[in-house]
């Protein structure tokens, strides 16, 4: 047992009643400074309202009394130098699982409609590049299913030396690494390929994407571990749904960078991010990414399975469709200002979006505010990392006229962002797969930004 610990850290939650509730009461004394034994419960607030550490008025000690919004109402204002109610009492102590402000509860993902097996993620309303886990965007295709770790199992088989089983336990053993790489379905977008099914925000119109630190195991660690055999050029990789989520893999791309994750941001995966164990091929369209990681089979052909032929396959104008388009291209949208929002009024605005590849580094970022015709150079934020969301910015004088906003994406291959019309010259409208083209949002006169088919 360690001796070093704080006396009033519970050094044995089984043996220490107060470590059941939030509070213990030892904690609760020596934080008010009366450690010994004094009475809990109604003193309490006394010595932070009446003892002058704080430079509480009459005024201030009646307001306590009052509800916070009641007292800041009769006190004026809870702006500097008046006190709000917030400092005349203790707040919330600490708690096992943290929560958002109640003010923040307004930034929520939104499940799509028709079936709700997706929900979008709120993209307008993210700062930085990683999305909280809470509002990652979603995709299954049965459900989440709730798998209990402890009966959860990885095998590897087919063409290797020791076909295995794996526990949770067991692959968390081997070294691990952690990588910081975007997710994003290939059908996030899909409706910006026609102009009658145009969305009318950031969130709708691309919330299929986010950020994460993935933590797991290399794939190639776990197949020389069950020695892979050369001429095993394919992978099937099977989850745990109900759907039975199938993909073939080029063992290649597996060796190179795929990771058999457990961790994000820090945390257990969420379930449906696939918990216990998930797929990660960073820059690979979505469904690729299987959840709830149950077998991989080594074999020397693609398994053609429903999710390779019928679906994530790419209907193209003469008939044929594309398959095995694994890689989600440079792409990038304006976030703010985008469709929904209203901008109060002309004058300085920042311009600000995310970009991102599957190649590997965004290494450019241009702006248009006339749908096109002239562009200028954004600033990428620092860290700009390969695979990953992307920030830029760029100084925005609004001169009070309508304005057509667009962003174009430059990664690190030279790949550059499309026009809806070269996308749609290429590919026709069949698939709604792969929509990587430039958004518009066009700013009225008002200030109001709506999505514009351009
Ligand atoms: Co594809």
């Amino acid at each position: 047992m360690p001796l070093d610990l704080p006396p009033d850290v519970p050094i044995d939650p089984a043996t220490d009643a107060d470590a059941q509730s939030h509070l213990s009461r030892r904690r609760l004394l020596q934080m008010l400074g009366t450690a010994g034994g004094a009475a809990v419960g109604a003193p309490m607030l006394a010595p932070l309202l009446g003892d002058g550490s704080l430079p509480v008025t009459n005024e201030a000690a009646a307001m306590a009394q009052a509800t916070p919004s009641a007292a800041a109402a009769a006190a004026g204002s809870a702006l500097p130098p008046n006190i709000p109610p917030w400092m005349l009492q203790w707040g919330p102590l600490a708690s096992p699982y943290g929560e958002r402000s109640p003010y923040e509860q307004n930034v929520v993902r939104i499940p799509i409609p028709t079936e709700p097996v997706d929900s979008w993620a709120p993209l307008q309303d993210f700062f930085g590049t990683i999305t909280p886990n809470s509002l990652f965007y979603e995709r299954t295709h049965a459900g989440v299913p709730q798998i209990d770790p402890a009966q959860h199992r990885l095998l590897v088989h087919g063409a290797v030396e020791q076909p295995t089983l794996f526990t949770m336990d067991d692959l968390k053993r081997f070294p691990a690494v952690s990588v910081i790489h975007f997710l994003e379905c290939s059908g996030n977008s899909g409706s910006q390929w026609k102009e009658a099914t145009l969305q009318p925000t950031a969130q709708k119109a691309h919330g299929l994407v986010s950020c994460t630190e993935w933590t797991g195991v290399p794939v190639r660690t776990i197949l020389r571990e069950v020695g892979w055999q050369p001429g095993g050029s394919w992978l099937l990789f099977e989850g745990a749904d109900a759907a039975a989520m199938t993909r073939s893999v080029p063992t290649e791309k597996a060796m190179q960078d795929g990771l058999l994750v457990y961790g994000q941001n820090g945390e257990a995966l969420r379930p449906s991010q696939g918990y216990p164990l998930r797929l990660i091929l960073p820059g690979w369209e979505g469904n690729m990414n299987i959840k709830w990681l149950r077998r991989i089979e080594v074999g020397a052909v693609p398994w053609e399975t429903r999710e390779e032929t019928s679906k994530y396959t790419d209907l193209l104008p003469d008939g044929i469709a594309r398959q095995f388009t694994f890689v989600m291209e440079a792409k990038s949208v304006i976030t703010f200002p985008s469709g929904g929002q209203t901008i109060a009024g002309a004058g300085f605005w920042e311009i600000r979006g995310y970009a991102w590849s599957g190649r590997g580094r965004i290494t450019g970022v241009d702006v248009s505010s006339d749908g096109g015709k002239t562009w200028s150079t954004a600033t990428l934020q620092e860290p700009v990392l390969p695979i990953s969301l992307t920030r830029f910015r760029f100084p925005w004088q609004w001169d009070g006229q309508p304005a057509l906003l667009q962003s174009r994406a430059i990664d690190e291959t030279g790949y550059v962002q499309p026009t809806i019309a070269e996308l749609v010259a290429a590919r026709g409208v069949n698939s709604g797969y792969h929509m990587n083209a430039i958004t518009t949002w066009a700013v009225a006169e008002s200030g109001e930004v709506t999505n514009a088919y351009r």
